[in-house]
């Protein structure tokens, strides 16, 4: 017997859930959040075309569910998956270990600070869920603002002229207007939205050649 199990209440509750757990996280996912389904898929139909050995990070990837859906597009690009989290980033790991070679996971605490992101250069760098994450989610409009806009340095600074970065998420710790003007701020150009439903939304910005 695991005396460690938590207890099964906790999917029980409206607001509950075991979300830190990446196999709980994985099956619960699509009942539990159902937009972020059709996230990932407009992530994936924003996306430039990715030519074979294209560099894309999956910051935050967590389960690595935007790495997939990336990859699932174009199968001959690298992935680089960052995460802080060893659990998660070992599901990644193994969950695109089965759809290609060329991966290398990076466990790492996103910089904060507007130091670049490692492990680049990128040509491509999504992020699904994981801006509001990264930013947390009790911080007032004025500090969120600010901390996008160094998130936003700190993936800029590691990508290739012409580079992209594609996010997808829900708004909540900071609205999507708000982002697109922090993404502006840190140095993108064509900013713009490409998908919204409710709080739900992909968008993106791109490095000036
Ligand atoms: C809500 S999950 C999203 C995971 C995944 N991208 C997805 O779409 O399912 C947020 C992720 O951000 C990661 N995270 C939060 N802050 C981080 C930081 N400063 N550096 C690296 N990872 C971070 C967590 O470990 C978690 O995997």
């Amino acid at each position: 017997m695991n005396d460690d199990l938590p207890s099964w209440m906790s999917n029980l509750s409206r607001e509950g859930g075991n979300w830190d757990d990446g196999r709980w996280y994985d099956i619960h996912l699509e009942r539990r959040m159902p937009q972020a389904i059709p996230m990932l898929e407009e992530l994936a139909m924003a996306l430039p075309p990715l030519p074979p050995g294209t560099v894309v990070g999956d910051l935050a990837c967590g389960t690595g569910n935007a790495a997939a859906t990336v990859l699932d597009a174009y199968p001959q690009i690298q992935l680089v998956l960052l995460d802080e989290d060893p659990d998660l980033l070992s599901i990644a790991h193994e969950k695109i270990q089965r759809m290609t070679r060329e991966v290398e996971p990076l466990r790492v605490s996103v910089p904060t600070d507007g130091e670049p992101l490692p492990g680049g250069p990128y040509d491509l760098v999504v992020a699904s869920l994981a801006l509001h994450a990264i930013v947390g989610h009790d911080v007032d409009a004025a500090e969120a603002e600010s901390r996008y806009e160094l998130l936003f340095r700190s993936i800029k600074e590691p990508l290739r002229p012409g580079g992209h970065c594609i996010i997808g998420d829900h708004v909540g710790t900071l609205p999507l207007f708000a982002q697109l003007k922090a993404m502006e701020r840190a140095g993108f150009t064509d900013v713009d939205c490409a998908w919204r439903q409710d709080d739900f939304f992909v968008a993106g910005g791109r490095v000036g050649e």
